[in-house]
């Protein structure tokens, strides 16, 4: 893969696609991890005297029609504030404004309001590649995706190398994925296995111990024989769940927190035997194998909460494992969104090894998946 510092880029103009895919709430940002993540690319390129041109997305929008709520407008205005220059947001392809050298910086609004984009047509890409020089392609979080902005545009660029995200993501996710040392401990929560069924297949195969927690945990727990009440499951995975289990290598909680309702009513600690019928297991507890082989692991991923930890009353299982997971001196990856908020929220994203800005791109590089945009990526050669 072609690397930003390889190329000179001295005064020329840069596109670099960005996963500035951020929740936004009343105009602002709620999270600006994704976006901060990007500031090492934009410092490099605004430090070596490149102009920048972004691109990103913001949610799903239906295409060729504007809607605020998906405007990258708060994005620009948000990274004005944070790198302290300001940040012009361009509405169209055919803007006169776009590397007018008024800015150094400018932002395309949403690239999903743009028809084409979606369908990965060849047109918009070369056009998006054709704005500049060199097309910067940093966006991991969306490197899962054929759509003209990642794929197409990357493939039509006459130079395109890799952004220092991404570089960093494939560097640290590659050593949790080929180069991992033993114990190796995977923590899979979430509300279901299907979505992660791909993950628990490829990790089953390298990692020594697979702990499951959230409603991934209650279909392995009724897949065991056990009654969980009116706990949220997926009867449809459970003959998987039999096989997964037989292989012998996914742990249960031994103890669960339970409560008649997603507010707390009738809520208790009790063993994971003991579930009445009108009772969800809305939290587990790290019993002390648990925490003793998260203390010893040489190797930790983790994806997915434990419980509903948003709220106070079921957050114990996802803030203890968070906690193990900081105290640990193992390499450690996490990923996912929820996973990351639950990150911020208890300990540092420092006190883990390498926290991922992908979801679903997190998740199929660590089933082992090819993803499309490095792909492309990859098939680039020096100054073609
Ligand atoms: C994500 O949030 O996982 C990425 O930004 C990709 O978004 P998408 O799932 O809407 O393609």
């Amino acid at each position: 893969m072609i690397n930003l510092s390889s190329i000179d880029i001295s005064k020329k103009n840069l596109v670099i696609r960005v996963d500035m895919n951020v929740p936004i709430r009343d105009g602002n940002v709620q999270d600006s991890t994704r976006i901060r993540s990007c500031i090492p690319t934009i410092e490099y390129a605004l430090t070596n005297n490149a102009r920048i041109l972004l691109i990103s997305h913001l949610g799903r929008p239906t295409e060729e029609k504007f809607e605020e709520k998906f405007s990258l407008k708060p994005v620009a205005d948000y990274l004005s504030k944070i790198i302290n220059k300001p940040c012009k947001l361009i509405g169209h392809l055919e803007s006169e404004e776009i590397f007018d050298g008024k800015t150094d910086i400018q932002l395309l609004e949403n690239i999903r309001f743009f028809k084409g984009e979606k369908e990965n047509c060849q047109d918009l890409g070369k056009k998006l590649a054709g704005l500049g020089d060199i097309y910067v392609f940093d966006a991991f979080g969306t490197a899962h995706r054929e759509q003209a902005s990642t794929h197409s545009a990357i493939k039509s660029a006459t130079k395109a190398c890799a952004g220092l995200l991404l570089e960093r993501e494939t560097e640290f996710l590659s050593k949790a994925l080929n180069n991992y040392d033993h114990p190796y401990i995977a923590v899979i929560g979430g509300a279901k296995i299907s979505t992660k069924l791909e993950l628990i297949k490829h990790i089953n195969s390298v990692a020594d111990q697979i702990i499951v927690g959230g409603g991934i945990a209650n279909t392995f727990l009724k897949a065991s024989g056990l009654k969980i009440g009116k706990s949220l499951v997926e009867d449809s995975m459970l003959d998987i769940a039999k096989d997964l289990l037989v292989q012998g290598k996914i742990v249960l909680p031994n103890v669960i927190i339970t409560s008649k309702t997603f507010e707390g009513e009738g809520i208790r600690e009790t063993s994971v035997k003991d579930v009445k019928d009108d009772e969800m297991i809305l939290d587990l507890h790290l019993s002390d194998e648990i925490l003793t082989s998260l203390n010893q692991a040489k190797t930790i991923l983790w994806n997915g909460p434990m419980g509903v930890f948003e709220n106070k009353l079921f957050s114990k299982g996802t803030k203890d494992l968070s906690i193990a997971i900081a105290n640990s001196s193992a390499f450690s990856i996490a990923g996912g969104g929820e996973t990351l908020s639950a990150i911020n929220k208890y300990i540092k994203s420092d006190d883990v090894s390498y926290c991922s800005t992908g979801g679903g791109a997190f998740l199929e590089f660590m089933e082992g998946k090819n993803l499309s945009s490095i792909d492309v990526l990859n098939s680039k050669e020096i100054g073609s």
